[in-house]
């Protein structure tokens, strides 16, 4: 697996720290694409907990190269924070590159960002406030500081007056009052020395690793339903979580990959607003959000539980291409007499058996279930397909059936070595 690319496949929280850092072992070099520290990866290592926002989760190997490609967004008190962090669990952290052409998250994006929810009212988003959508705004209109501007005081500070012209105008008029540029500037400059020691051009880095035959693996955060394009908009993440971000957010053409890893969970959460006809309001519900620890790694928001939408997944098959998908969090529906998948939506009098192109069709999507039987046993102790009840693993063989696409990895439990490697992945046939 020379080049592969993990994404989650849902509304983001799939369990995909997990799944990288399994992948990772074999990586030489483990890169992220997108988004920033609003992501939240758990990863469980010898019994010790890592929770990490913006640092590939890659970075607990030594020996390997972590990057940080241009397409994510960084604030630097958080990156250094982790960094330290991890220092102080022996954990070096001096194998990390980050991209000169990333762009930083300032202080006045994490303002606007929590300034724009509270102008939404009602009709907010539900952001993580770590100031994730004002600083792609400005990525997009030209006027975002990157990376590489560190290295050029005198830019940066032009950069920086110019850019706190309209945003001070805005902090104004959200009553936030104004920042000082030169203020703003210095207190950035402070990270330049710091910074230097990992500036990167992470492309070629990503490209020559691939010439070198060594296995790079791109880590996504968020999920295919957060996408900015193919996601619940506007209900959305601010960049593309999906396979084709790898592209586009570490500098890497399509023809270079090999495969797509897709992480979904064994039903479905969502965090913050939005559509999601599969939510559930009862005691089934509150029970996967107990059993599961359904509470967010970066905010702490408690998530919102619901069956598992085979439709939405297999409109994240499609839109990312994934080769293998890896099913997480299987143990948690154990006990449960009856287990429903979403086959398909009723909208008005029409029945959607694909995702909707209508953002009003799936507001008002009625889901349509399958109901397949559950299993009583306790799952965490099952070490391969075989140790599974017969009715997870026809669980499993639905979902890979229902989506076309082969499962490769069953997670039943949040250790590390609590996962099913399938050496034959069950569904269409063949192995990583
Ligand atoms: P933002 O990415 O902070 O702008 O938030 C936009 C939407 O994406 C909100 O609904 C968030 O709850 C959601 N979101 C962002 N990051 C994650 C994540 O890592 N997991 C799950 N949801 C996320």
């Amino acid at each position: 697996m020379p080049a592969t690319i993990v994404i989650g496949a849902q509304w983001g929280d799939e369990g995909k720290g997990k799944i990288t850092d399994l992948l990772a072992e074999k990586a030489d070099v483990i890169a992220r694409y997108q988004g920033g520290n609003n992501a939240g990866h758990t990863i469980v290592r010898d019994g010790e907990e890592f929770k990490l926002h913006l640092i590939p989760s890659g970075i607990l190997y030594a020996g390997k190269t972590c990057v940080i490609g241009n397409g994510v967004v960084i604030d630097p008190r958080i990156m250094f924070e982790e960094l330290e962090a991890l220092r102080s669990r022996g954990i070096p952290g001096d194998n990390l590159q980050v991209s000169g052409n990333a762009h930083l998250i300032m202080p006045y994006h994490l303002l606007l960002d929590g300034a724009s929810e509270r102008q939404l009212g009602r009709f907010k988003i539900g952001t993580t406030g770590r100031g994730i959508g004002p600083c792609y705004i400005d990525k997009y209109t030209r006027t975002g500081i990157r990376v590489q501007d560190l290295l050029d005081e005198k830019i940066l500070r032009r950069k920086i007056h110019t850019a706190l012209e309209e945003k001070n105008w805005l902090l104004q008029h959200y009553d936030l009052g104004v920042l000082d540029p030169d203020q703003v500037t210095d207190d950035l400059l402070a990270y330049r020395e710091r910074f230097e020691s990992f500036i990167c051009d992470a492309s070629l880095l990503v490209n020559q690793a691939l010439d070198d035959d060594k296995h790079v693996l791109f880590e996504g955060a968020q999920g295919a339903l957060l996408d900015i394009d193919f996601g619940t908009y506007p209900f959305v993440t601010s960049s593309n979580p999906i396979a084709g971000g790898a592209c586009t957010g570490a500098g890497v053409g399509p023809t270079r990959i090999d495969h797509v890893v897709g992480v979904a969970k064994a039903y479905t959460t969502r965090v913050g607003e939005g559509p999601f006809p599969t939510e559930l309001f009862d005691d089934v519900g509150a029970a996967m959000c107990e059993v599961g620890h359904e509470f967010g790694t970066t905010t702490g928001r408690k998530r919102r539980c619901g069956w598992l939408d085979l439709v939405a997944l297999r409109y994240a098959v499609r839109t990312s291409g994934i080769t293998h998908l890896a099913i997480t969090k299987l143990d948690v529906l154990s006990g449960l007499p009856g287990l429903k998948v979403c086959t398909g939506y009723r909208a008005g009098r029409r029945v959607h058996e694909e995702f909707p192109l209508l953002q009003t069709d799936f507001h008002h999507a009625e889901p349509l279930y399958e109901e397949l039987p559950g299993w009583s046993e306790d799952l965490r102790e099952c070490e391969s397909w075989q140790d599974l009840p017969e009715t997870a693993r026809d669980y499993v063989q639905y979902i890979a059936t229902f989506t076309q696409t082969r499962v490769k990895f069953i997670a039943v439990g949040p250790a590390r070595d609590e996962t099913i490697i399938l050496p034959r992945s069950i569904g269409r046939g063949g192995a990583v």
